[in-house]
This record gives structure tokens, C-alpha cells and sequence, in this order.
């Protein structure tokens, strides 16, 4: 069984941390970014998310995280899995959308990528 509250590490070292999930299966948190486009200082930005309502139990679910630093905006979209080792991956693919100034550089402005995230096991 998956559960997408809690803070998670992703192969860059991003970290990020779901709050528990509202009734109606939406759920928000943060998100530190270990990596940036821009020169300005990385902050913890907020993300805004909702997982599949189905009881399934590796949910899928996509979140938004809009970059309180930057003038671009993320999406990720995932599924949650359980490994042979017991071990929960959040398997992810995003696409990040830059600010360009003029529609002539829209064709430039989406990134898409992939992210592994897995459980960063707390120290306090
Ligand atoms: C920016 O530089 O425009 C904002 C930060 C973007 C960070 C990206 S989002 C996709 C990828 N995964 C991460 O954990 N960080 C980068």
C-alpha cells in the first residue's frame, strides 16, 4: 500500500513534503528544489496536488508546483509503487513551463523530464 503524505527525495535531491490527503483525495505541501534555471535563491515553494480516487493501492496522482523564485510553473504526474524490496518509488514525469517573453519563443518554453522520488526516512 502506497501513501503519498510524508517528505520524499528525488534523484537530483530534490525534496518535497506531502500533507495527508483531504477527503476528496486533493492534497498540498512543498517542495525544495535541489536544482534551478534561474540565478535567484531557491525557496521552498507550495504544491498543490490531488491522487486517483480509486482504490487502487499504487495510486497515480499529479501535483503542481508553482515556483515562488522563478516565473515558471512545474506538473508532475506519477504512480506510486512498492518495490520487491518493500521499498515505496514515486515514479514521475514532468513538464515545466518557462516564462519566454514573446509567443515567437513559446516553441522553447516546455521542458518534460522524469523523476524517481523515494521516502526521506526522518531524523527527528
Ligand atoms: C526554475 O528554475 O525555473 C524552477 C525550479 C525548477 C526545478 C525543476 S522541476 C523538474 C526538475 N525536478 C526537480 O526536482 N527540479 C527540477
Amino acid at each position: 500500500q502506497c501513501v503519498l503524505a510524508g517528505k520524499w527525495t528525488n534523484d537530483l535531491g530534490s525534496n518535497m513534503t506531502i500533507n495527508p490527503m483531504s477527503s476528496k483525495c486533493n492534497f498540498d505541501g512543498s517542495y525544495n528544489t535541489s536544482v534551478s534555471d534561474t540565478s535567484n535563491k531557491i525557496t521552498e515553494s507550495p504544491l498543490v496536488g490531488s491522487q486517483n480516487c480509486t482504490n487502487q493501492p499504487w495510486p497515480v496522482f499529479g501535483f503542481t508546483v508553482n515556483w515562488d523564485f522563478a516565473d515558471s510553473v512545474s506538473v508532475f504526474t506519477g504512480q506510486c509503487f512498492v518495490d520487491e524490496e518493500g521499498k515505496e518509488i514515486l515514479k514521475t514525469t514532468w513538464l515545466q513551463r518557462l516564462h519566454v517573453d514573446s509567443i515567437k519563443d513559446d516553441w522553447k518554453a516546455t521542458r518534460v523530464g522524469f523523476n524517481n522520488f523515494t521516502r526521506l526516512l526522518s531524523k527527528e
